[in-house]
């Protein structure tokens, strides 16, 4: 048995019993800070591969690498003490086979820590899910706009916009809800269809840009925070941490050039000691004597 004391945080199945019981709130975290303030209010943080385009400035996140989901998933759970973390698998991770993807889901979970991982897909997917799932790896797939096949879908769409499309994302639903996930996330959809979809599958759906019709609903913490510079339409930004920053900024820089900033208060004088006493330099370090 462990000697430390344990961090209890939420399990998958905790999640997924909240369907029907109350509406579950997430929220990307990419560190360890930002991931302690927002486990006071989520039930999971979603270490997101947005984390490519929204920290490291990729235009999108097809080139992020496993190794960078793993750092960020070990800075978010040493900040998370109550919430499920999820980490993301990132493109190329996991689609090649059940095997592989168990491989790599398995270091994502030995190395960070975290309870759950995420991957992209409906029913092409359904069958890895079930492989990690009876290996031990609880799934939140993730359907509708899938931004890891921005490529084939030839931009950032919405879906199920149309009727033509309900069927297959409907089906999509129920392949990764029959496969195992706990959970699936529904971004970008049109509202009658993630109602419909919500309606159809007994596990909680995630909404993300997918109506107040899911059973819960997720953000990328920098986009609500107002810290990105383009954001979606489905966004709404609950602050304004770039303007905040921006002048924080600004008031150090101006204060730097005009010299009043390191101010007495910010600067070390010399402990009183036997005798005479040094001045301090100009840096608040010991002058040397002559
Ligand atoms: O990477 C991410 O931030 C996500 C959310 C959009 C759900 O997958």
């Amino acid at each position: 048995m462990s000697v430390q004391a344990p961090i209890k945080r939420l399990t998958a199945p905790d999640i997924a019993a909240k369907k029907g019981v109350e509406p579950i709130v997430s929220l990307t975290a990419y560190h360890a800070h930002t991931a302690a303030i927002a486990d006071k209010y989520c039930d999971f943080l979603l270490v997101g591969d947005s984390l490519g385009m929204v920290m490291h400035g990729y235009e999108t996140t097809v080139p992020v690498p496993l190794e960078l989901m793993i750092m960020h998933g070990r800075a978010v759970t040493r900040g998370a003490r109550r919430a499920l973390v999820v980490v993301d698998m990132p493109f190329g991770s996991y689609e090649e086979s059940p095997q592989v993807a168990f491989r790599n889901a398995a270091r994502v979970m030995k190395e960070t820590d975290c309870g759950a991982i995420k991957l992209e897909g409906g029913t092409r997917m359904a069958e890895t899910i079930r492989y990690l799932v009876d290996r031990g790896i609880p799934v939140m797939a993730h359907i509708g706009l899938t931004p890891q096949s921005i490529n084939v879908l030839g931009g950032f769409k919405a879906q199920g916009r149309s009727q033509d499309q309900w069927a297959a994302l409907e089906a999509d639903a129920i392949a990764v809800a029959e496969a195992g996930a706990f959970s699936v996330v529904l971004e970008a959809i049109a509202e009658p269809l993630a109602a419909r979809i919500s309606k159809a599958i007994g596990i909680p759906t995630i909404g993300i840009g997918a109506s107040s019709a899911c059973d819960g609903q997720i953000l990328v913490m920098e986009d609500m925070l107002g810290l990105s510079p383009r954001v979606p339409k489905f966004v709404k930004e609950f602050g304004k941490v770039g303007a905040l920053i921006e002048s924080a900024i600004k008031g150090y820089a101006d204060e730097v050039k005009a010299r009043t900033f390191p101010a007495a208060e910010h600067t070390y004088a010399m402990r009183a000691e036997s005798g005479t006493a040094a001045p301090a330099t100009s840096k608040g370090g010991v002058a040397k004597k002559p």
